[in-house]
């Protein structure tokens, strides 16, 4: 594996696959009374958010902590990066405090490669959502939890499985880390959008695009929603978001269209009523808490192999 984890796409199957099934063995901590493992102790991990981030954040913060790494946590609010720090002063300060992992988000495109491909740290840098590029560790948790309910053989392989991303492709990193990864692991996917809400270039991604929901979705092994994110649109995408719900979005009748193993996911935060209805969000085949919960246990898989874990993650416990 490479020192840094900033595009799905750097992953070799081979390195995907070591992650799911590191995490795989992680994943049984969340369910002892005792999480905590001592195999990244002295280690530390800063989680440097610039965007809001709500379980990402705690995501990352849980992983490091059930690793016994120190953990800090750096936001842009209530700190110097609100009084205009540049990113490469930041830089200096973490390197100057010992980081081993910073774990990056921010709002633009490209801003956790600039910090490891600078020199400013000798740190791993993890990307946890860079603008509209790539959130990786998002689409290593999606497959992970595809993978326990679809995967078949020892590894829980994916080959073949029709995996269905819904909604604001345009604007959402989580559509293209995932379109990448799964396509590694020998997915075939198919983006659902409407024409304003495709990206350009996305001919060039590994996928099928379509424009009907109602022909893709009966096909489909997984259904993955994504958030309309409002805070990245300036002008309109869509008439009204009732057309967008009527269109595009996952209600009752529509799950009524999906085979009986389909799962329906979404990476949160949802907004209830527009792509999403709450009888689908609470649906027993909606494992969107579960992608929670799998959210730590692959960041802990990905920090203990970034930071050089050889020996077995779990085995050396106290
Ligand atoms: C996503 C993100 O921030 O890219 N959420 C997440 O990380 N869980 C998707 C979104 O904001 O809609």
């Amino acid at each position: 594996m490479k020192r840094h984890l900033l595009s799905a796409g750097d992953l070799t199957r081979d390195d995907a696959e070591l992650i799911l099934s590191t995490a795989a063995e992680l994943r049984e901590l969340a369910d002892r009374p005792i999480k905590k493992l001592p195999a990244l102790r002295g280690r530390t991990v800063v989680n440097l958010f610039f965007e809001d981030s709500t379980r990402t954040r705690i995501s990352f913060e849980a992983a490091a902590k059930r690793l016994s790494a120190d953990v800090i946590n750096f936001a842009a609010k209530g700190s110097s990066l609100s009084k205009g720090e540049s990113l490469k002063d930041t830089a200096l300060t973490l390197e100057a405090m010992g980081a081993d992992a910073v774990v990056v988000r921010h709002g633009a495109s490209g801003a956790p490669h600039r910090l490891a491909n600078s020199g400013w740290v000798r740190s791993s840098v993890v990307n946890a959502g860079d603008g509209t590029h790539e959130h990786p560790t998002q689409a290593l948790l999606d497959a992970f939890t595809m993978s326990r309910h679809l995967g078949t053989g020892p590894k829980g392989s994916l080959d073949g499985r029709r995996i269905a991303i819904v909604g604001d492709v345009l604007h959402s990193r989580v559509a293209r880390s995932n379109a990448l990864l799964l396509h590694t692991l020998g997915a075939e996917v198919t983006l659902v959008a409407p024409p304003t809400l495709f990206p350009v270039g996305v001919e060039s991604w590994p996928v099928e695009i379509s424009y009907d929901l109602d022909a893709v979705i009966p096909k489909a092994d997984a259904v993955m929603m994504l958030r309309v994110q409002r805070e990245r649109m300036s002008g309109g995408f869509f008439p009204t978001a009732r057309e967008y719900s009527r269109r595009y979005g996952l209600d009752g009748r529509r799950m009524a269209t999906l085979q009986d193993h389909t799962i329906v996911m979404h990476p949160g935060p949802m907004v209830r009523g527009m792509e999403i209805t709450a009888d689908v969000a609470d649906a027993d085949r909606s494992v969107i808490v579960e992608q929670v919960t799998n959210g730590v246990a692959v960041r802990m898989a990905v920090l203990y192999l970034l930071l050089g874990g050889s020996e077995p993650a779990v085995g050396g416990e106290e």
